[in-house]
C-alpha cells in the first residue's frame, strides 16, 4: 500500500468499498443528525464522495484535504457551492485561509481521523472552526483495541473529544463493511461543540 493518498485518487471512485462506505455514512448522518441547509466543512474530503451527497442539501461546503490530486479529481466535479482547499490543518493556515473564517454548522470526517499524526490537536482546530451549535461527525473502522493499528477505539474517541471540549458526544457503529482486515464495524462519533 502506497503512503501517499495522491496514488489513489484517480481510482479511488471506481473503488466500490469506498463508494458504499460513503453512502453508508451518509445514510447515518441523515439517521442521526437534523439539519437544514448548513453550512459544512467536509474534512479530509478526499475525491467528494461525501460532499457530492451534501452538496444538494448544504448551504454552502468548504471541502480540505491534504492531498492535491484527491482535490483535483473533486474539482472536475464542478458541484456549484463547493470551494476546496488542499491543505493540512493548522493555527496558521486557518488564518491564512478567507474559507475558514465560516462558521461551520457541520462538520464531516468520514475515514480521516485514524489516519491523523495528531487527532487531538486536529480536533482543536476543528472545534474551532464550528458554529456555537455546531456538530461534528467522523467515521472510522472501529479498532478492538488501543493497539490495533487499524482504525480508533470507542474509549480513544470519546476521550478525545472530551479533551478537546466537545459535548453530547455519541458513539454508535451505524454499518459493518469488509475492510483490508477482513468484515468490521465501522464507528460513528457524534458531537456538539
Ligand atoms: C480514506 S480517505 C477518505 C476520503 C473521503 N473522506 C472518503 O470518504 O472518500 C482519507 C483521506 O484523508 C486525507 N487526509 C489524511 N490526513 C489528512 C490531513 N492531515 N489533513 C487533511 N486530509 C488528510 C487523505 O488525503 C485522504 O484523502
Amino acid at each position: 500500500m502506497s503512503d501517499s493518498w495522491d496514488d489513489y485518487a484517480v481510482e479511488w471512485d471506481s473503488n466500490e468499498a469506498v463508494v458504499s462506505y460513503a453512502d453508508r455514512a451518509f445514510d447515518s448522518l441523515n439517521s442521526a443528525v437534523d439539519y437544514e441547509k448548513p453550512t459544512v466543512f467536509d474534512f479530509g474530503c478526499g475525491t467528494g464522495l461525501l460532499t457530492e451527497k451534501l452538496s444538494p442539501v448544504a448551504n454552502r461546503i468548504v471541502a480540505l484535504d491534504a492531498s492535491e490530486k484527491m482535490i483535483a479529481e473533486l474539482h472536475k466535479k464542478k458541484l456549484p457551492n463547493v470551494s476546496t482547499l488542499s491543505l493540512t490543518l493548522s493555527t496558521e493556515t486557518i488564518k491564512e485561509n478567507p474559507a475558514l473564517q465560516l462558521k461551520f454548522d457541520l462538520v464531516v470526517a468520514s475515514s480521516v481521523c485514524a489516519f491523523l499524526p495528531d487527532y487531538d490537536a486536529t480536533l482543536t482546530l476543528i472545534k474551532s472552526l464550528m458554529a456555537e451549535k455546531g456538530t461534528f461527525v467522523q467515521w472510522d473502522w472501529l479498532a478492538s483495541t488501543e493497539g490495533d493499528e487499524f482504525g480508533l477505539t470507542a474509549s480513544r474517541v470519546k476521550s478525545a473529544l472530551m479533551n478537546a471540549g466537545f459535548k453530547d458526544i455519541s458513539i454508535i457503529h451505524p454499518f459493518s463493511m469488509e475492510s483490508p482486515e477482513g468484515c468490521r464495524d465501522v464507528l460513528m462519533a457524534v458531537a456538539t461543540r
